[in-house]
């Protein structure tokens, strides 16, 4: 998008005036002029569209309400990019491609930092301004947001119980019912050890058996042996820990998201009708991915030496994504 077009470029420098120039470091190059039919960064990125789209509820609208509405929107636009990315990351799993996984899981795991962060933001609204326009957004919450789900179903904390409270919305509860039928990153990821020779049960794979007990201590225990000796099997131990983090950074927001909401509302029930802050902390302890966090529990020193071949077939692999 930022590049000179070069049949143009001649003509950039001929009529750029000194004035101008001065603001481009008294370059002989600089930005011109665009031409009527040229694309522009305002079309290319629908900016006029993208500004139309903030619209208070309080009447006249309070100024604090812009922040809560943009927050939300840019959650939104960044919630879509992590679905598009850990399918990315899916698709390199299931054709057993470790690093390439665990490059998008990183953009992904860099996406889910950002969301840590960002979400202070609200915490510059003063309680009592929310209570200006609060009760306009009845019943909208945070609660509904599809896409949100959307994440949690992929990743693997698949919750049917959440559809139901679409049951008005046919569309945006078969939305998520789609999304619970189809394969998630817990499910792409047990398939791909089992491919690479570790003794994962086939239980593994299936949403509604992996966690019972007997299957769950298998597959920690076929983990075992990568944990021990992580040089053993590298691309597939550098995939497991990036799973591991983006599950810390998912855990991570729930906890800065429930400090943020008690820090603005306190105790008060929520608008989308749960508990508020109790429920969301009985929300924190969801793990998407809990035998990686398990298998650490019961390891012990291993003292074999480096690389003793991979199950993926790398050797001496580098740290950087391969094809
Ligand atoms: C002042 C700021 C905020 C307050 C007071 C607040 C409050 C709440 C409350 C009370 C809930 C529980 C559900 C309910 O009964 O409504 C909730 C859930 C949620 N909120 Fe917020 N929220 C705030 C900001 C945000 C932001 C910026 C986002 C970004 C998208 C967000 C996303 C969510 C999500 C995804 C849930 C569902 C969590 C789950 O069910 O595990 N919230 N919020």
């Amino acid at each position: 998008m930022g590049e000179k077009r070069s049949d143009d470029a001649s003509a950039t420098q001929a009529s750029t005036e000194p004035s101008e120039r001065q603001i481009y470091g008294n370059s002989e190059i600089a930005p011109q002029a665009v031409k009527s039919q040229d694309l522009t960064y305002n079309d290319y990125l629908e900016v006029e569209a993208l500004l139309s789209l903030q619209k208070p509820q309080s009447d006249p609208a309070h100024h604090d309400e812009m922040l809560f509405i943009i927050i939300h929107q840019a959650y939104e636009l960044w919630f879509k990019l992590l679905l598009h990315e850990m399918q990315r990351a899916m698709d390199f799993m299931a054709d057993g491609h470790p690093l390439r996984a665990r490059h998008f899981l990183n953009r992904s795991v860099e996406i889910m930092r950002l969301l840590v962060s960002q979400i202070h933001i609200v915490e510059t609204m003063r309680p009592v301004d929310f209570l200006h326009f609060r009760h306009h957004l009845m019943p909208a919450s945070g609660f509904q947001s599809v896409q949100f789900r959307e994440i949690e179903f992929m990743a693997g904390l698949k919750d049917a119980r959440y559809t139901t409270f679409f049951r008005n919305r046919p569309d945006l509860k078969s939305q998520l019912e789609a999304r619970l039928e189809k394969d998630d990153l817990r499910t792409a990821w047990s398939r791909m050890m089992r491919k690479a020779g570790l003794a994962l049960p086939p239980e593994s794979e299936d949403p509604h058996k992996r966690d019972i007990p007997e299957f769950f201590d298998q597959t920690v225990a076929a983990m075992v042996p990568v944990y021990e000796n992580p040089e053993s099997s590298l691309p597939l131990y550098m995939l497991c820990e990036s799973l591991i983090s983006f599950d810390e950074y998912l855990s991570l927001w729930r906890e800065h998201h429930v400090r943020v909401v008690s820090r603005v509302i306190g105790w008060r029930q929520g608008t989308g009708g749960s508990a508020g802050v109790d429920y969301l902390r009985s929300t924190a302890s969801k793990q998407a991915f809990p035998e990686l966090w398990a298998v650490r529990t019961g390891l012990t020193r291993s003292d074999q030496p480096l690389s003793q071949g991979c199950p993926m077939g790398y050797g001496q692999v580098s740290t950087e994504p391969q094809d």
